[in-house]
C-alpha cells in the first residue's frame, strides 16, 4: 500500500470558515494528513462565524495525529520547500487578498509561499474563493489563475439537491473542491449526495 502524502490546507481571511471545517475534517475521516496554514484574518473571521477561537479547533483536530500546523509568518517551514513531499494544495476559504496575491505571483506569507511552490512543482492547486459581488478584478485575477491549471471552486449552492440546511450545502461544497484536488469522496459522502438527488 503506497502512503498517503499530505495535502497542503491554506485558510485565509475570507468568510466561510465552515467550509475550511467541513474540508480538513473531511480529508482526516479519509486519513489523509493534513499540513495547516491560517492567515490571522482566517482566526478572525473563524471566531466571529463558528463563535470558537482557531488554537481550540486545531487541538481537536489533533487528536488524528494527522495535522501539522504552520505558523503564517514562518517562512523556513518544511511546506515552504519544492522538495518536500505533498500531494497538493486548497485553500479555503480564499479571500480575494489572496486571490490577487497569488495572481500577481507574491509569496509574502507562508500560505502564499506555499501555493507559489505547489505551482512551480506542477502540484494541483485548488481555491474556493469567496466574495460577492465579483469585481472586474477580482473576476481578471480568478482568470489568470484558471489560465495557469489552478481549479477554482466557488461555492455555490447545490439547488438542484433541494438542500434544506446550510451544513447540506457545505457539505456539498468541500465535496466539490476535494474532487477538484483529486480526492474522492469517502463512501459516506456519496450516500449523503444520494440522499438529496432528485428523485
Ligand atoms: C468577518 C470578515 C469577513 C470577511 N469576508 C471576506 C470575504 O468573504 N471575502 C474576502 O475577499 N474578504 C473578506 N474579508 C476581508 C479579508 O479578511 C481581508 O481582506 C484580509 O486582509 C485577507 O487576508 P488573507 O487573505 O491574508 O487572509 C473578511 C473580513 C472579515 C473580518
Amino acid at each position: 500500500m503506497t502512503k498517503q502524502l499530505p495535502v497542503v490546507v491554506g485558510v485565509s481571511g475570507a468568510s466561510g470558515a465552515q467550509l475550511a471545517e467541513r474540508v480538513i475534517s473531511r480529508l482526516l475521516a479519509q486519513h489523509v494528513p493534513v499540513e495547516l496554514i491560517a492567515t490571522p484574518s482566517a482566526r478572525i473571521v473563524w471566531r466571529q462565524e463558528l463563535e470558537q477561537p482557531w488554537a481550540e479547533q486545531v487541538a481537536r483536530w489533533s487528536a488524528s495525529g494527522l495535522i501539522t500546523e504552520h505558523n503564517p509568518n514562518n517562512q523556513a517551514a518544511t511546506v515552504a520547500s519544492g522538495s518536500y513531499p505533498v500531494y497538493g494544495m486548497i485553500i479555503v476559504p480564499c479571500s480575494m487578498g489572496t486571490v490577487a496575491a497569488l495572481a500577481a505571483g507574491l509569496a509574502n506569507n507562508l500560505l502564499l509561499r506555499v501555493a507559489d511552490v505547489t505551482q512551480k512543482e506542477s502540484r494541483r492547486l485548488v481555491v474556493v474563493p469567496r466574495e460577492t459581488p465579483l469585481s472586474t478584478v477580482h473576476l481578471e485575477n480568478l482568470l489568470r489563475l484558471a489560465q495557469r491549471g489552478v481549479r477554482i471552486v466557488p461555492p455555490m449552492p447545490n439547488f438542484y439537491q433541494r438542500p434544506t440546511t446550510v451544513a447540506q450545502v457545505v457539505d456539498f461544497v468541500a465535496a466539490r473542491a476535494l474532487v477538484a484536488l483529486g480526492l474522492s469522496p469517502s463512501l459516506d459522502q456519496e450516500q449523503q449526495w444520494q440522499g438529496l438527488e432528485l428523485e
